[in-house]
């Protein structure tokens, strides 16, 4: 059948889905599958059924396309789509959420507050910067890409960090700071691929780090032993099924400075470009770019 490739959308993430999106399609057109590319912020959704498309590969990043909106639509229109479902990709998409139900479930997660973007004025920033340790990561609670995150180590610096990132989204995130390195795992049909770890000269692996740096470097295998790939790869398949992640998706963690492994978040619709972490972590594995594309398109089959 016909596949429409979902890239582009509203998303402050749009460029990095366009990437995403194109590297997904030429893999797949040169499979030999009858792939298109479709943007949801240029095209009503409902036309795909007008264009007699019969399957989906989503390639949106962000909200309003790993966030669930765009599978509810799916669902509706009964098209089948690639990964998680609605329920999936709305808590996943949603840090603050995530994080209460991996407390829920025993999972570990850096400690955390939620901040409302209407209360910034009045939070008691010393306060919040005591429980948390002294030094946070502020985060929208619904963004990708570390679009709008920021370090604050002072009251003056957090509320700074929380005004700019209310211009993402109107809840926040705190969180204590971890040094890092940074670990990330790619799952694809309910398995753990092998773990990444990734090397930044910037204070965290930002935006800038993640797309345009030449010197972060990733290692995978990740240098780890055994019996913490294992670990920290039965985690991370943890951690995404209790937010009903499915199909594929990749997960972030770090280690604290006791050595104890922290989730951060899941994305249901991780980067697909060509130099994206889930394609590396595939390689690794022996999974090509094109098998790893078509791998996912079946998930439409299920
Ligand atoms: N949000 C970006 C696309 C990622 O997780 O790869
Ligand atoms: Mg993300």
């Amino acid at each position: 059948g016909k596949v429409a490739v979902l890239m582009g959308g509203r998303s402050a993430e749009r460029e990095i889905s366009l990437k995403s999106g194109m590297a997904v399609l030429k893999a797949l057109v040169n499979e030999g599958v009858d792939a298109h590319a479709f943007d949801p912020a240029a095209q009503p959704i409902t036309d795909l059924l007008a264009q007699n498309f019969d399957r989906v590969f989503i390639a949106l990043h962000g909200r309003g396309g790993e966030d669930g909106s765009i599978q509810g639509a799916l669902d509706a229109l009964e098209l089948p789509y690639t990964g998680s479902g609605v329920l999936g990709c709305a808590l996943a998409m949603d840090k603050v959420r995530t994080k209460q139900i991996w407390q829920a479930a025993g999972l570990p997660t850096a400690r955390s507050i939620a901040v409302d973007s209407s209360h910034i004025a009045e939070l008691d920033c010393e306060q919040v910067l005591t429980e948390l340790g002294g030094r946070v990561i502020v985060k929208p609670a619904q963004e990708g890409s570390s679009i709008g995150m920021a370090i604050a180590a002072n009251a003056e610096e957090l509320r700074k960090a929380l005004q700019q990132a209310a211009h993402y989204d109107q809840r926040l995130l705190v969180e204590t700071w971890l040094q890092g390195p940074e670990y990330t795992v790619a799952l694809l049909d309910n398995r753990a691929l092998p773990v990444i770890r990734l090397q930044t000269s910037h204070a965290f692996y930002d935006y800038d780090a993640k797309y345009q740096a030449n010197d972060t470097q990733y290692h995978c295998p990740a240098g780890l032993s055994e019996s913490d790939e294992l670990a920290v790869r039965s985690l991370a398949k943890a951690a995404f099924l209790s937010v009903a992640g499915s199909g594929w998706g990749r997960v972030d963690l770090m280690a604290d400075s006791e050595g104890r492994w922290q989730l951060l978040e899941v994305n249901t619709v991780p980067g697909m470009t060509e130099k994206s972490l889930v394609p590396m972590a595939a390689k690794a594995a022996g999974i090509s770019f094109g098998d790893l594309t078509l791998r996912i398109l079946e998930q439409t089959m299920e």
